[in-house]
């Protein structure tokens, strides 16, 4: 009898053993998923859930009503149906208010059978925000670069119609509209080198930066290259290097283009008869925001200074959005694609340097370029 009680005990031990052994390392897997995973009881009640769920929601979510941690209708009357059994299975995409407002995509299944701890139902939830974001923004990508090719387009259909039927014998009119023509067609041509230029750069984030850029050639390059655009501004450009610049590893062509860019803004945006600084030193190191991905060690900073109305916090925030432009120089009618900053900055991002921007009244507006020396 003491034999038999002995080997059951056994038996029972190694079962149990076993048993505790696979539930363990069913959790373990459950915890390597890194989307969050609810097991639900009838009630809606949270019985279980993995290590995602956890550290989406919180560690103390144990029975926890499901109604507690989510107030969206939408995906509480979802789980209602599957709970009471009118539906198998749920998808929906819904907002998350009291979780950083993110957009989550929600599939709710219920269990073929009861199972010993009375789950009834498993959600698994997936982050969709950033997928979302990114193809609006994809989306008004395309919107605005088809609506920045149709303006100009049409501004000279417009007039190629009026030459060939009103305007035909008119020696005038004719000179006066090829001229506005032949701006449009410029202008779009500059439109479509700076979308290839986005998109290569876009594209091609992995080209490899080898050169050994000499900031003083650059300068004098771009200086000659806008000269003739700052004497037509009445601006003048003034250079003023505080001590002795090195050479820094990265793209010629990418380096002219960021510099050109920040410059010709400088010109543009500045008032009439004013000056533009451009302030260049070497610096230790580039100042970044936490989580900035920059280049350690020593840096070239390149500053372009010019006087102007102060620019307000909602437009610094979006100045180097792609298309986005600030509305008083709109209305100004000064001419630009909104696209030179988002050049900028991916061409900084490349070469993991950082792009700052200050605007004050007194001091007027400074776009400052760190570039890293080395790679
Ligand atoms: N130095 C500056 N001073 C004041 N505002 C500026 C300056 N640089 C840029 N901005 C503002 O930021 C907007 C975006 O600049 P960005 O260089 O991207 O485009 P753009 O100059 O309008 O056109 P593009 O450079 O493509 O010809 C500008 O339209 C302008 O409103
Ligand atoms: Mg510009």
């Amino acid at each position: 009898m003491a034999q038999a009680i002995s080997s059951i005990h056994r038996l029972w031990t190694s079962k149990t053993d076993a048993l505790e052994a696979q539930a363990l390392s069913d959790a373990a897997v459950f915890d390597t998923f890194p989307d969050p995973i609810l097991m639900l009881d009838g009630e809606g009640n949270l019985i279980g859930s993995n290590l995602a769920a956890k550290q989406f929601l919180g560690a103390n979510i144990v029975s926890t009503n499901i109604a507690h941690l989510f107030s969206t209708n939408i995906f509480i009357s979802s789980i209602e149906k599957v709970l009471k059994g009118s539906s198998d299975s749920e998808r929906v995409v819904f907002h998350t208010p009291e979780h950083g407002n993110r957009q989550l995509f929600a599939h709710i299944t219920k269990l073929p059978h009861q199972t010993k701890n009375r789950a009834v139902a498993v959600i698994s939830l997936y982050d969709v925000s950033r997928a979302i974001s990114l193809e609006k923004m994809q989306s008004d990508f395309v919107a605005n670069a088809s609506h920045e090719l149709r303006t100009p387009l049409s501004v000279i259909s417009g007039f190629i119609e009026t030459l060939q039927t009103t305007a035909r014998d008119d020696a005038d009119a004719r000179d006066a509209f090829l001229g506005i023509m032949k701006e449009q067609s410029e202008y779009m041509a500059t439109l479509i080198e700076d979308l290839l230029s986005l998109s290569r750069l876009e594209m091609g984030q992995d080209k490899e930066l080898k050169d050994k850029v000499d900031l003083h050639e650059v300068m004098d390059d771009i200086m000659q290259a806008l000269k003739i655009k700052a004497f037509q501004h009445s601006v003048n450009v003034k250079i003023n290097q505080l001590n002795r610049i090195p050479k820094i590893v990265g793209d010629n062509q990418q380096i002219h283009q960021i510099l050109q860019n920040l410059l010709d803004n400088a010109i543009k945006y500045a008032p009439e008869n004013s000056e533009v600084n451009i302030e260049i030193k070497a610096v230790p190191e580039i100042p970044a925001k936490p989580g900035q991905n920059v280049a350690l060690g020593r840096a070239v900073s390149i500053a372009f200074n010019n006087k102007g109305q102060k620019i307000n916090k909602e437009d610094l925030a979006r100045l180097t959005e792609k298309f986005y432009r600030m509305q008083i120089h709109k209305d100004m009618k000064i001419k630009g694609t909104g696209l030179g900053l988002a050049i900028a900055k991916q061409i900084v991002l490349h070469h993991r340097g950082n792009l700052t921007v200050s605007s004050t009244a007194y001091r007027g507006n400074t776009f400052t370029v760190y570039l890293p020396v080395k790679q």
